[in-house]
């Protein structure tokens, strides 16, 4: 008898493991009350399965461990240093490296350095923190991604992708002048970690290069966007993962990057360039906010294991089975009716929450009410990327109401088993069955700068 279909599996065995527990049902209401209905809020301890993030909660490999005893804790030239500047030379083609904390580092100094008070930003849909920066540097995001990024239902391959005549025509009210940069993210988390196709990246290069705007990369998940490249792009099939960042790289300017995600670290950024003057100023700004040119914020152990997590991102065998573990759980919530973005991304599954309970109004944060049941009912905790994440409009202080209500479950890479996202898929789909029964919440405590962080609610009902 033939087998109906081949599996594919992790390439690894586990070596280390840390327990979790399931809390009760009466100490996960008290937990989430606590918490102002906030998964931000709550301690890891009455958490059991944690979908919070992919940031910085990838586990590290043994190199990457036997790395951090190689840390050369020295202030200044630290040979860490050198090595990661060679990894992202090597792997990503930029000729200057700027060490960062992590990755809001890095877009704070180039936001400063490059935007002028009046500018305006393009880019493929907003990220908060990278939009906060541009703004407290005086500029106004533009989003210019194409409009099935904004339906949930779309499945357009590449939903990253951006709108050619829209920059275009907002290159030609504002002028070359006012643009400084061009923002363009790999994968775009907040479209559900939909990826930008290379052909799209190469038509915003020439596009851009004719008006002499600068092209900048959010390269915190171009591993996963490579990976999308290769599996879609027409062309890209024979090509490595490897050869096809370096090559979306090669066709910007410089990047921030968040070092927490696709480079495997469990903190650590960075910023890129390939202008020695930017370059710099950049040098010396980082000094004023991060640390010494050679550290930015990181200790030397953390810089290596930067350094591998870089190189093993790259890795065919590893992509293919993190982006599979989030295609599994997609795929399997999808074949039991749960509205879901379409197609699944790169880093998470992103439950649709206004699909998910259309009882709620956009005023009453129906993802924010559907994270804190998720939360009650199992344990997993997810993240809010609605109303409460897209804060205000800076000039008439409004609720932004975007487009996409979302619950966010974000896979950490190499931590969780097939099994985990059983237990999380069971639960989606159990808070689904009951979805009349979660109330809406309203805001009883709003903080200024990026208030999902520490925003408190009340349950309506
Ligand atoms: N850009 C993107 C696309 C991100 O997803 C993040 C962080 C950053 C920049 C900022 O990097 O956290 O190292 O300062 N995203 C995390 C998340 C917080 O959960 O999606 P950071």
């Amino acid at each position: 008898m033939p087998i109906p279909r081949r599996s594919w599996a992790e390439p690894f065995k586990i070596k280390v493991v840390e327990p979790v527990r399931l809390t009760a049902p009466g100490q996960r209401l008290a937990a989430i009350r606590e918490a102002g209905y906030n998964t931000f809020l709550l301690r890891s301890e009455d958490v059991y399965i944690d979908l919070l993030t992919d940031s910085g909660t990838s586990a590290m490999s043994d190199r990457q461990w036997a790395g951090m005893m190689l840390g050369d804790e020295a202030y200044a030239g630290s040979r860490n240093f050198y090595r990661l500047e060679a990894a992202v030379q090597r792997l990503y083609g930029y000729r200057y490296l700027i060490p960062t904390h992590q990755g809001r580092g890095a877009e704070h100094i180039i936001s400063r350095i490059l935007i002028k008070p009046g500018d305006v930003i393009a880019g493929n849909m907003y990220f908060t923190t990278t939009r906060l920066h541009q703004e407290l540097a005086g500029g106004r995001f533009e989003d210019v991604v194409i409009p099935e990024a904004h339906d949930p239902a779309s499945e357009h391959p590449f939903k990253g992708n951006v709108d050619l005549e829209k920059l275009e025509a907002l290159i030609a009210r504002h002028g070359a002048a006012r643009m400084p940069y061009v923002s363009i993210a790999a994968t775009v988390n907040m479209a559900g970690g939909q990826p930008i196709s290379l052909e799209n990246l190469r038509a915003v290069r020439k596009l851009t290069a004719r008006h002499g705007i600068r092209v900048i990369l959010d390269a915190t998940r171009v591993a996963e966007n490579a990976y999308f490249i290769q599996q879609r792009e027409a062309g890209q099939q024979g090509r490595s993962i490897a050869e096809i960042v370096k090559e979306t790289c090669s066709l910007t300017d410089g990047c921030t990057m968040s070092a927490k995600k696709d480079a495997l670290a469990n903190i650590g950024g960075f910023l890129a360039l390939n202008d020695e003057t930017v370059f710099e100023e950049a040098r010396n700004l980082v000094v004023v906010y991060e640390g010494l040119h050679t550290y930015g914020g990181m200790a030397g152990r953390d810089m290596e294991a930067v350094a591998i997590g870089l190189e093993e991102s790259v890795e065919d065998s590893h992509i293919r089975a993190r982006v599979g573990q989030v295609l599994y759980l997609g795929e399997k919530l999808r074949a039991w009716g749960i509205p879901i973005v379409l197609p699944i991304g790169g880093h998470g599954v992103f439950l649709d929450a206004r699909a998910f309970l259309p009882h709620l109004p956009q005023e009453q944060y129906p993802a924010q009410a559907l994270a804190a049941a998720l939360y009650l009912d199992s344990g997993v905790r997810a993240m809010e990327r609605g109303t409460v994440s897209a804060g205000r409009n800076q000039d008439t202080g409004e609720e932004n109401r975007p487009k996409l209500e979302l619950v966010r479950l974000a896979i950490p890479r190499r931590v969780y088993t097939q099994a985990h996202m059983d237990v999380v898929a069971e639960s989606v789909f159990c808070v689904h069955e009951e979805r009349q029964r979660v109330p809406g919440l309203k805001m009883v405590y709003e903080p200024r700068y990026l208030r999902f962080f520490q925003a408190r609610f009340e349950p309506l009902a």
